[in-house]
């Protein structure tokens, strides 16, 4: 197995920016039935900010999280490399294992990127994609 190299290095202000992005778009989260609002923002390798939020449904299975609504927003602009991740909850949780396995997609499997984890107080811990997706399935695999 090989193992990623350190995340690609990101300035102050871009990490003071995707953590404040994330922050921001949380109020717009659709989440009548959970209560619970997710902001995600992503930095592309080419400096865009990409942001999410979670939208709930009433057929609850059909809800989307925040950070799949960031790729989304992302692949739909025509970028598709995810230099740096940022998720603002009020209780500073981590993505889920779905959001994981599709964030990681649009992450280069020889460069792990850094993943800020934001709560309600803007207290920020770092992990990495790949410390949160390690020995993952990714496109390398069928090709
Ligand atoms: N949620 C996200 O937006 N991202 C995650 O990584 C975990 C969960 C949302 C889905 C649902 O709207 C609410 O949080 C509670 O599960």
């Amino acid at each position: 197995m090989t193992q990623p190299t350190q995340p690609t290095s990101i300035t102050p202000a871009q990490r003071d920016q995707l953590i404040a992005a994330a922050c921001a778009i949380r109020g717009r989260a659709y989440t009548p039935y959970s209560r619970f609002k997710v902001g995600a923002a992503l930095l592309t390798d080419d400096g865009r900010v990409y942001t999410g939020v979670n939208v709930e449904n009433a057929s609850y299975g059909l809800t989307v999280c925040a950070e799949r609504n960031a790729v989304g927003a992302m692949v739909h602009d025509g970028a598709r490399r995810i230099a740096a991740v940022a998720v603002c909850t009020d209780n500073g949780v981590t993505p889920c294992g779905a959001c994981r396995q599709v964030l990681s997609e649009f992450v280069d499997h020889e460069s792990d990127v850094p993943v800020w984890i934001v709560d309600g107080q803007g207290d920020v811990r770092q992990t990495t994609m790949f410390t949160l997706l390690p020995d993952h399935f990714g496109p390398r695999h069928l090709q």
